[in-house]
């Protein structure tokens, strides 16, 4: 399966089948994570986690015990290397069957930290359960996805701009970027938020985040790990296209709406 297959397919597991994954197929999911490269070029340390092994356990998962988590140093720009690496892995499980979700908030956080070994100076974001997707949800998971309506996405116009924030970019209009554009739209994001904004300008594609209330707690922001997922989703539509784009910080001045700030610009090749 190509990446925007992969993208489409995908949606949050909650409910498994009890199942267990083979081995070879988890040790495939951890090799990846280990080389799941973002353009942050800060390292993440990845483990699988058990419930019976580790204690490790979600109160919206049922049907497996198998968990993986990364940590990572707590640097400038951590939330989005976490996201962009993740979503790797996520996407790479998905291509083997496997289902996950992103999970930051509902987990024993304090036992996955012990379980991590997190030091003073590390962070661990995320973990994800991995399993086989049950034939049926739960009824806590289908009416979880009802309360945030996370069967929806915000449109193409509301999240994409040509040039400037007063002018709203239709897909007819986007020309290339029509297809990662879409994959950046369908990205997930906590609570199904979805903070990410795009200015389209030439060649630079400058990314945006519209903050939402309480989410930035200690200086950690949550929804800078969901730009993350965003732009991992943008340069697999740019892979796809064979295009390569070089990420920069540096704020072209674009005035913003309230709430949204500048994250990080992708320069695309000529061509
Ligand atoms: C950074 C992040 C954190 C999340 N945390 C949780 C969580 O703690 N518990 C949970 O059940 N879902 C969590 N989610 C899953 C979102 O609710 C889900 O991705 C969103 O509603 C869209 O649904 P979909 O993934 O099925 O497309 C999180 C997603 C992201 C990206």
């Amino acid at each position: 399966m190509n990446h925007s297959e992969l993208i489409r397919a995908r949606r949050s597991v909650r409910t498994f089948d009890g199942r267990s994954i083979e081995p070879d197929i988890l040790q495939n999911i951890l090799e990846y994570a280990q080389i799941a490269d973002n353009p942050y070029d800060i390292p993440i340390e990845w483990k699988l986690l058990g419930t019976k092994a580790d204690g490790v356990s979600s109160p919206v998962i049922v049907g497996t015990d198998t968990f993986i988590a990364g940590k990572m140093k707590r640097l400038p720009h951590s939330e989005e290397a976490f996201g962009y690496s993740f979503e790797k892995v996520v996407l790479y499980a998905q291509s083997l069957g496997i289902g996950t979700t992103w999970i930051a908030g509902t987990m024993n956080r304090s036992v996955v930290e012990k379980a991590m070994r997190l030091a003073e100076d590390e962070v661990l974001p995320c973990i994800s359960p991995l399993g086989y997707k049950a034939d049926k949800m739960s009824v806590r998971e289908t009416m979880m996805r009802a309360g945030i309506k996370a069967d929806t996405r915000l449109g193409f116009s509301e999240m994409f701009f040509d040039g400037s924030f007063d002018k709203p970019l239709s897909p007819d209009n986007a020309g290339e970027l029509k297809q990662p554009l879409e994959l950046v739209r369908l990205s997930p994001s906590a609570v199904n938020k979805q903070p990410c904004r795009v200015v389209v300008d030439g060649r630079c594609v400058h990314f945006y985040e519209k903050q939402s209330k309480g989410y930035v707690v200690n200086g950690w922001d949550t929804q800078k790990i969901d730009m993350g997922i965003a732009m991992c989703h943008f340069v697999c539509g740019l892979d796809e296209l064979q295009k390569k784009a070089g990420l920069t910080i540096s704020d072209p001045g674009i005035a913003c709406p309230k709430d949204t700030v500048y994250t990080a610009t992708f320069r695309t090749e000529q061509g």
